[in-house]
């Protein structure tokens, strides 16, 4: 289907949008991949469906506007992520330095050790330097990054899963700064780091799914937060707790110029409760190589009538290592999952997973290591 493409739109094109389009084809045409040209024009027309790894920074304000007159007609309404004026909530609705904590009492999401605007530091650091300087600053710390709060009661447990593979020196750059953050928010959580070994080109979606039924093994947790490797975030009023709704936290990464490429964007780190992921049957087993997944997931979400949340303004800001892909392919096959995430979603997920998971404990994270291969997840046969 991507091959035969003429640019023909059943709506009309606003002049700003048509424009746009020519502008981001001439960017791929520089980059010399004429397939990456075929598959945008064919994303063009299919409604709802985006192109974001085809632009670079660059093209984020373009992407932009392509993806919102894909759903809008006169393709004028992109203010949404343009309000420079925004700011932080205001800190008068965080709890003073003064607030006791009560030891039976449900900790507060507002918390005054929460103070806003992060530092990241991206030099890299031996994870047992991590370790150490974690246990020494928090000795209640125990095995797999497990850690609980003992001045009021944690209002979500939280089990952060990280899918892994090749990526050891990000590893302890997530972790020194995401623990202190996540202790000042008085959750209790611990860390699994789920590597995929193997040949078969990486499975983000599926790793989730396998850290999720393992982590279940070990505590009920009521909140999973799906977390890439690389992502770290700039504001630790960023409350990495569960709701009502399934939240997305990555709302606005430096690498796409702090804006959120498109409004059904659901990648980097989101969070759903133990129920709500178990409803949507989880992530599909189906997307090998890089991806697609965090759309199918927001289309579970739709399916399962939930709306998502996103933390306010400056919150959902995130700083990404920057790297590139090295050596995963993308999933070129996504857009056709994608066509039918309704019909697979029901068929594909953790209902059909299969996998012999080898789990060991280290200070700050428990490593699932586990093969992936396609027969572990069989999908039933659908029209
Ligand atoms: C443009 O779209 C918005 C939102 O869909 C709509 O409210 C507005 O009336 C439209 N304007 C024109 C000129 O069509
Ligand atoms: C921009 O954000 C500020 C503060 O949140 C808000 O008061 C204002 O109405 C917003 N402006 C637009 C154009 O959305
Ligand atoms: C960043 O971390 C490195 C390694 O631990 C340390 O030497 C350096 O001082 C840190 N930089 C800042 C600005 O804190
Ligand atoms: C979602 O809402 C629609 C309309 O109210 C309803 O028909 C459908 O059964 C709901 N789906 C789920 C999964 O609850
Ligand atoms: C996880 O364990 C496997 C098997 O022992 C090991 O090869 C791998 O390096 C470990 N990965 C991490 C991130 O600790």
């Amino acid at each position: 289907m991507p091959g035969k493409c003429a640019l023909s739109l059943s709506r009309p094109l606003s002049l700003s949008l048509f424009l746009a389009i020519l502008n981001e084809i001439y960017v791929l045409s520089l980059s010399s991949h004429p397939s990456l040209l075929n598959e945008y024009l064919f994303m063009v027309q299919a409604t709802g469906i985006h192109i974001k790894d085809n632009v670079k920074n660059i093209g984020v304000q373009v992407l932009e506007q392509v993806v919102r007159g894909g759903y809008n007609i006169n393709g004028t309404d992109y203010a949404y992520d343009f309000n420079l004026s925004e700011s932080d909530v205001p800190p008068t609705t965080y709890l003073p330095d003064s607030f006791t904590y009560l030891s039976s009492q449900i900790c507060p999401e507002r918390l005054p050790s929460m103070k806003g605007r992060l530092e990241v530091n991206m030099s890299e650091m031996a994870l047992e330097d991590v370790e150490r300087f974690l246990l020494n600053a928090e000795p209640t710390m125990t095995l797999g990054g497990y850690w609980k709060p003992r001045d009021c009661v944690p209002r979500w447990k939280v089990a952060i899963l990280v899918p892994f593979r090749n990526r050891h020196e990000h590893l302890p750059i997530l972790l020194r700064h995401l623990i202190p953050a996540l202790q000042r928010q008085r959750l209790q959580f611990a860390f699994y780091v789920v590597e995929q070994v193997g040949s078969e080109p990486f499975n983000r979606a599926m790793l989730f799914n396998v850290g999720f039924r393992e982590a279940m093994r070990d505590l009920d947790w009521d909140c999973m937060v799906f977390h890439d490797v690389d992502h770290m975030l700039e504001n630790d009023r960023n409350y990495y707790g569960c709701g009502d709704m399934p939240r997305h936290f990555a709302v606005k990464l430096n690498k796409y110029s702090y804006m959120l490429p498109y409004n059904e964007f659901f990648g980097g780190v989101s969070g759903l409760t133990v129920e709500q992921f178990t409803k949507i049957n989880g992530f599909p087993n189906a997307f090998w190589g890089w991806g697609g997944e965090d759309d199918d997931l927001w289309n579970r979400v739709q399916y399962a009538n939930y709306t998502v949340s996103r933390p306010q303004g400056e919150l959902g800001r995130y700083m990404s290592i920057p790297h590139h892909h090295r050596g995963e392919v993308q999933f070129l096959g996504r857009y056709t999952l994608l066509r039918r995430s309704k019909e697979r979603q029901s068929l594909d997920g953790l209902n059909n997973l299969q996998y012999s998971p080898l789990l060991s404990r280290r200070p700050l994270y428990t490593n699932i290591s586990v093969s992936l291969s396609r027969k572990l997840a069989p999908i039933a046969d659908y029209n």
